[in-house]
């Protein structure tokens, strides 16, 4: 990508000009229309290379979305207009991101009148969709694009009645991070770019629609629904789902949309969501998004949540009954400050996002369940990196990559990003002490409060407001190493749990002599200690150790996702067949890629179990989204198994990993 985008701007002025005609479909090199007038480009490190917008010349200040949603056709059609700020005195083009939309009309107001404009959709590179090029020479202040969407946009999953709950209404949702915003909307699809939006939707009446924005607890089905977003956000923030929903209210600014047969369920389990705002508020300052309701979505959704502003979007698999896994909760939830307050420039800058939320949703759960549980989701989410961090390449085992260096959008965000950004902030607030480092953040979200920044901007704010407001409490060096070197840091402190002491003694125990832990032990362990004792196995056990383990705690068959991502890789592995059918209904089921891919990536290492695969794929394929059945398709294909079942090998005289505490 870097290269194309600087051979761009050495393209030959006469080529822009001639290219500067409008057609409907441009069938060249993509890169070719962008212009050479004006000032040279951001420095190489600010550009985000996930989108073809230019910041620096226009910026979006808001959006106005006049939209139908068919479900019959799957699509969304309707106008998406633009109130533009120019920045750039010689800039005469409107540069938008699309992917898979139909472009019909553009227009652009001069004099209070709408005038069509000239324009450009180029052919559709594979991760970045169609640029779209538009001339306004007369630097509109509104432009107007007429588009519909694809029936197999990216961002979108539509469902057929029979895929929901309650089998009665049809369903559809968006998922915009990283970059499919840009297939059910065209726009500057950069998070450096901030915006308000209004939207007049309209549906079959029978179904409520709600957005990112200001949903109405009360609001009746009409058919027709208006929504506001007064505060600027980002483009991947960008949010639309329809169905059979209904509400429930948790508190006066919190509730929960669901489908009728999963709402009261979803209310006792978040029934703490209240309390988990009014922490965050006294930890880093007031709420400032209004509502904070949650959405919860059918199984197919691809993530475990996502952060819509005053609309967290949240998978069903984490409605278990027993509030064992409401950290996601507070996962989105700390998104309202870190995030959707203060937004990674691009995606290169993830950590930003989602090291500072994970951090935050530690200290969340720490405040409403108590220090051991959050010790021990730390201790999970640690050790699981811990195990992952060795194997991945060096450049992508930095939290932010140095300015200038490429990397892939889809490894921007993996569990370095999540926790070792967490470790990082954990070990400043032990250096600088948690009232001080409290103080820090609770600053630094104000300070940038409705901005996007760069990892360089977080640096140069920690160390005027924290290294050099204490000094000798934290080099410089210290921090570039967190930030910029591979591996984790020799003096990163070490959480441990207690609790998770006596799992890995009844662990190691059972290893050795086949003894089971007294119940008394095992019977009030929380899913933390169940997964932790889960991940402190042997990568094979035998048949009979299986079943002796699901005999005593019926682990095939679970509705808990945690334990079945980490329970069915080992069965598969093991050549525990017995659990092939509660496997395969469970992985045709959920859609939620964290909780399959496990799974898949256990199965397809045989020729029996990629056999298998395929066959619970392809029935299931019709009900999982689109960026599920791209991980699980590439997957398939790039299989190489062996021709035999891995040989369940016993464990050498019960040797267990060592202890993971
Ligand atoms: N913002 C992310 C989801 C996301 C990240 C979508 C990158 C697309 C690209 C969300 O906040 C998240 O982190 N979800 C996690 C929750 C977990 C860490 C508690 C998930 O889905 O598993
Ligand atoms: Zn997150």
């Amino acid at each position: 990508m870097r290269s194309k985008l600087d051979i761009r701007r050495f393209l030959p002025a006469l080529l822009l000009a001639l290219l500067a005609v409008g057609c409907q479909r441009e069938s060249g090199d993509p890169t070719a229309v962008t212009p050479t007038n004006g000032p040279a480009p951001a420095a190489a490190s600010d550009r985000d290379e996930h989108s073809y917008a230019e910041p620096e010349k226009v910026v979006t200040e808001d959006l106005a979305l006049d939209i139908a949603l068919d479900f019959d056709a799957k699509t969304i059609a309707g106008t998406a207009t633009y109130t533009l700020q120019w920045k750039d005195p010689s800039a005469t083009q409107l540069v938008l991101d699309t992917r898979d939309l139909t472009i019909s009309k553009v227009e652009g107001e001069a004099n209070g009148q709408w005038q069509p404009l000239q324009y450009a959709l180029a052919e559709a590179d594979a991760t970045l969709g169609s640029k779209l090029t538009i001339e306004t020479p007369a630097r509109n202040a509104k432009v107007r694009v007429t588009y519909v969407s694809s029936p197999d946009a990216s961002g979108l999953q539509w469902l057929t009645p029979e895929m929901t709950e309650g089998k009665q209404l049809p369903f559809m949702f968006s998922q915009s991070q990283q970059i499919h915003a840009r297939s059910w909307v065209p726009l500057q699809d950069t998070p450096a770019i901030r915006y308000t939006y209004t939207a007049h939707v309209t549906s079959r009446p029978d179904v409520m629609v709600l957005m990112s924005a200001n949903n109405d607890p009360d609001a009746q089905r009409t058919g027709d629904y208006s929504f506001t977003m007064p505060q600027k956000i980002p483009s991947y923030l960008m949010a639309i789902a329809a169905g059979d929903l209904v509400f429930k209210p948790i508190s006066g600014r919190a509730g929960v949309w669901a489908e009728p047969a999963m709402v009261d369920r979803a209310v006792a389990e978040f029934a703490d969501t209240e309390k988990m705002i009014e922490v965050t508020e006294q930890l880093y300052g007031p709420y400032r998004w209004e509502r904070y309701d949650l959405l919860i979505l059918p199984p197919s959704f691809p993530y475990g949540g996502m952060e819509n502003p005053r609309l967290s979007f949240i998978t069903p698999t984490v409605i278990v009954g027993d509030k064992s896994l409401v950290s996601l909760i507070a996962h989105e939830l700390a998104h309202s400050w870190s995030g959707n307050l203060v937004t990674f420039a691009s995606a290169k800058h993830g950590w930003l996002n989602e090291g500072f939320t994970s951090y935050v949703e530690n200290r969340i759960v720490e405040s409403v369940y108590g220090k051991e549980t959050s010790d021990m989701e730390f201790v999970i989410a640690r050790n699981a990196l811990r195990e992952n961090i060795g194997t991945m390449p060096e450049a992508t085992q930095a939290l932010a990559v140095k300015p200038g260096t490429e990397l892939d959008a889809d490894d921007a965000l993996s569990a370095v990003a999540y926790d070792k950004g967490a470790w990082f902030l954990q070990f400043l607030e032990q250096r600088f002490g948690r009232e001080n480092f409290d103080a820090f953040l609770r600053g630094y979200f104000d300070h940038f409060a409705f901005q996007s920044i760069t990892t360089e901007q977080f640096v140069a704010y920690a160390k005027a407001n924290l290294l050099d407001k204490y000094p000798d409490t934290v080099t410089d060096a210290e921090m570039q190493e967190w930030i910029y070197a591979p591996g984790i840091p020799s003096y990163a402190p070490q959480v441990m749990s207690r609790n998770f002491g006596i799992v890995d003694s009844a662990r190691l125990a059972w290893l050795g002599s086949a003894q089971l832990p007294p119940r008394q032990i095992t019977e009030n362990w929380s899913t933390q200690e169940w997964l932790h004792f889960l991940d402190g196995l042997p990568q094979t056990l035998t048949v009979e150790q299986l079943a002796q383990l699901d005999e005593a705690y019926s682990f095939t068959g679970t509705d808990n996702g945690e334990i079945a991502m980490r329970w069915y890789p080992l069965a598969v592995r093991s050549g525990y067949t017995q659990a092939n059918e509660a496997l395969a209904a469970f992985t045709a089921r959920v859609g939620r890629r964290k909780l399959i891919m496990p799974i898949y990536t256990a199965l397809v290492q045989t020729e029996p179990g990629l056999a298998l695969a395929k066959q619970i794929f392809e029935q299931a394929r019709p009900g999982y989204h689109p960026i599920t059945t791209g991980s699980v398709e590439k997957l398939i294909n790039e299989a190489k198994p062996t021709p035999a079942p891995a040989a369940p090998a016993a464990p050498a005289d019960g040797a267990a990993p060592a202890s993971t505490n």
